[in-house]
Order: structure tokens, then sequence, then C-alpha cells
């Protein structure tokens, strides 16, 4: 039986989205809330070691299968050995990326398709469903500013062209549109305590609904 909830955060590349993944766990601490963060890939052994195969500064080819494939790997151990687990016991489990990026990245980004793409998510990850996914969007060209900002060398996917991150931006936008009642779009494109009350606007609403008790 089901008893914890499940959030997951997405959003392209330097959307500004593990800053307030940041704000969002303070909250839930300063709530007294029981919760566990993990990010995708990553969040288990086997999971970051994936992460660091697929992350790797190009010095490894990956044709665009493999990589769906990396991906799903790493997601089956997170769900089977945290994320279940943790839900069951009642925690809020909050996501840095789930398989929404599956499809967006790997469907809407390197072209492959969108039906098969989204059967393979939901068997990875066993059939469950974020409860809520905040979708922190933004344009491909303002996080191409922010990335040109960086001062710290780019991984494979940030290495990615403007056009794809076009189309992956493209991906989550028509995710949202249809889920509606389960993907709600956060405006990244501006101060980051502005997005960050934005954020826990949504999340408090979506938490009493729940009948989870916060404060602000
Ligand atoms: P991040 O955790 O720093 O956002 O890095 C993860 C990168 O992997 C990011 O560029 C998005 C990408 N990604 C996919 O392409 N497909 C996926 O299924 C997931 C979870 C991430």
């Amino acid at each position: 039986m089901k008893k914890g909830l499940f959030i997951t955060l997405e959003g392209i590349d330097f959307s500004g989205k593990s800053t307030q993944a940041r704000y969002l766990i303070n909250f839930l601490k300063r709530n007294n809330i029981q919760h566990l963060f993990l990010r995708e890939p990553g969040g288990t052994k086997l999971s970051e070691r994936i992460r660091r195969i697929l992350l790797s500064k190009g010095e490894i080819d990956i044709c665009p299968k493999s990589e769906l494939w990396l991906y799903q790997a790493a997601r089956s151990q997170i769900v089977q050995e945290k994320i279940i687990p943790a839900v069951k016991d009642g925690k809020i489990v909050i996501c840095d990326r789930f398989y929404d990026s599956t499809t967006a990245y790997q469907s809407y980004g390197r072209g492959l398709e969108l039906k098969f793409i989204q059967r393979i998510n939901l068997f990875a990850a066993e059939g469950i469903k974020p409860d809520l996914t905040l979708l922190f969007d933004l344009p491909e060209k303002k996080a191409f500013e922010r990335k040109s900002k960086l001062n710290r060398a780019k991984d494979r996917l940030e290495n990615e062209k403007l056009a794809f991150f076009r189309r992956v931006r493209k991906g989550y936008l028509e995710l949202a549109e249809n889920n509606k009642r389960r993907m709600k779009v956060i405006n990244a494109d501006g101060p980051k305590e502005k997005v960050r009350d934005e954020m826990l606007e949504t999340v408090v609403s979506f938490l009493k609904r729940r009948k989870i008790r916060i404060r602000m």
C-alpha cells in the first residue's frame, strides 16, 4: 500500500533546478516532513556508476540507443532500491529528474520513438508515477547565457547544441500540456528567490490537498 508521496523535478540543463531542489529540501526540513532526496541518474551504487559513464566529458562514444538503456538501467535500480521502499515507508521522495527526462532528452532530443520510450519508462519504473512534477521552464537561449557564464568543464549532455535543448524544452512543454494534473510549470526565468516562491506556493497547495500541514 502506498503511503508516502513522490515528487519529481524536471527542466533543461542550467534551468536552476538543483538550486531549487535545495530550497525545497530546506522547506521540508523546516516543516519536519520526513523525506528522501535523490537524483537521476544516480542514487544507488550502480546508478552512480552509470551516471559517471553517461556524463563523461565526451571520452566515451555512446550512441542514442545505448544512452537510453543506460538511463533505464540506472532507473530500474533506484526505483527498486530506494524509491519504492521510501514511499512505502511514508516518506516524501524528491527526485531531481525522473522518466520525463528520458522522454524529453532521448525522444524529443535524440529522436527515438516516443511511444516506445514511454512504455519502457513505465517498465523501468515498475509502473510508479510521480504524484507531482515541477517543470522548471527556461528558454534554451537563456540557459545558454547561463552556461557561458559558468566557469567549469561541461559534461557530455551539457555540451549539446542549442537546437538539441530547443527540442528538449519543446518536449517538456508538450508533456506538461498533456499531463496538466501531475505536471506544474514553474517559470525559471527570473531571480532564484522569485522562482523559489512560485515553486513553494505550488508545493504547499499540493501538500494541503494531501492534508499535510505546513508553515512557510
Ligand atoms: P543533471 O543531474 O546534472 O541534471 O544531469 C543529468 C543529465 O542527464 C542531464 O543533462 C539530463 C540527462 N538525462 C537524460 O538525458 N535522460 C534521462 O533519463 C535523465 C534522468 C537525465
